[in-house]
């Protein structure tokens, strides 16, 4: 039940520290610092290519995980939304590894597109959250999620495990691959081992995102920018901030600001800038700036370094712990998840059951 808290989604975002530690524990043996998989039915070493398919905040995840696996293991990914996959005619070489996610196990598009890789001599990895689900059955390499049952329709918990599992599989094909050294390997481990404290540092500011839901409530448009692995997001971002909260939003390449979407930018749209430190921030900063030059309301969210260069001016910022590149795309899920929600309890939408959706999708 819903004990403390005033919804499901709430109760889920707070439950991520917990979660993602359990679901780390599956994808890691502390005392040998590695990362570990469940036994498959295959040769993982010999994997040339990756193709992932998944629908919404699940597809979110898996464009993470693009970067990581072609960073990493040098594999190239091929990504694609489930309800466009069949129908391009994808090319799938027999001995690809085809890589679905999804925290229901049932949605349709999905599931069909695992069916057609499956008729097309993929191997098939699945990160599921519903281990009894159909997805689950008919994989080669189940990969679970232990978010627990996910009741609020807008997915929260599941991404932030997802990202877990799948910086694991990134890491474990890098290792396999001879792409990432026992050094760099057991480094991951560190990282991601310091996931669910730092999770833990970004639920602290839920009151600071609280008192400033008021900035972003009156908006009829919102936009959400980041680079890099932080780019999807700020697609996540927009994703719930409109499914809950009914205000429109966009993310963006920050890059891709200039090339258009910048000429939305006036005082009535608060622009959300993902921007953790590391080797990506001076350029979304510059972005930030162009923005800004355009009388853009901005909410900058970065760690204290990251503030104390590029906070002044801001019309809000919301600061994250320090983390490291790898594990930045997982803590930032914590920031834009609890600003919709505090947006969508500010203009009193219904929070765990918005309009016209539904938690499994089982229809294509
Ligand atoms: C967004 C959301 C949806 C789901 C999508 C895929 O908050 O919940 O976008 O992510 O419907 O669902 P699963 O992961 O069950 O395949």
């Amino acid at each position: 039940e819903k004990g403390q808290y005033r919804h499901y989604m709430q109760k889920e975002i707070f439950e991520q520290p917990t979660v993602v530690a359990q679901t780390l524990q599956s994808y890691i043996r502390p005392l040998e610092q590695q990362v570990a998989l469940p036994q498959m039915g295959f040769d993982l070493e010999s994997i040339k290519r990756i193709t992932i398919v998944a629908c919404g905040t699940s597809y979110y995840a898996g464009m993470v995980a693009k970067y990581w696996f072609e960073t990493f293991a040098r594999v190239p990914v091929d990504l694609d939304v489930a309800s466009e996959f069949r129908y391009r005619e994808p090319v799938l070489e027999p001995g690809g590894l085809a890589l679905f996610i999804s925290q229901s196990g049932e949605t349709a598009d999905t599931l069909a597109a695992l069916r057609h890789s499956k008729e097309n001599d993929q191997k098939i990895a699945v990160v599921v959250n519903v281990p009894t689900s159909s997805m689950a059955r008919e994989a080669d390499l189940l990969l679970p999620t232990h978010a627990g049952p996910e009741i609020g329709v807008a997915s929260t918990k599941a991404f932030s495990c997802q990202l877990a599992v799948l910086a694991a599989l990134a890491a474990h094909l890098a290792v396999v691959k001879g792409k990432m050294s026992r050094e760099e390997e057991m480094d991951v481990v560190r990282h991601l081992t310091e996931a669910p404290a730092a999770l833990n540092a970004a639920l602290a500011y839920d009151e600071a995102i609280a008192d400033m839901a008021h900035l972003v409530a009156p908006a009829r448009d919102v936009l959400y920018l980041g680079r890099g692995p932080d780019y999807p997001l700020a697609l996540e971002g927009a994703l719930k901030l409109k499914e809950i909260s009914y205000i429109h939003a966009e993310g963006y390449a920050s890059g891709e600001m200039k090339h258009g979407p910048i000429a939305l930018i006036d005082e009535a749209v608060p622009v959300i800038v993902l921007a953790p430190s590391g080797p990506l921030f001076e350029k979304t900063v510059s972005n930030m700036q162009e923005v800004r030059a355009r009388g853009g309301k901005i909410v900058l969210i970065s760690d204290a370094d990251g503030l104390a260069e590029a906070g002044e001016g801001c019309m809000a910022t919301i600061e994250m712990p320090r983390v490291h590149p790898l594990i930045a795309p997982l803590v930032y899920a914590v920031p834009v998840q609890l600003l919709a929600y505090h947006v969508a309890v500010a203009k009193g939408t219904d929070v765990d059951q918005p309009r016209n959706l539904a938690k499994s999708v089982t229809v294509e």
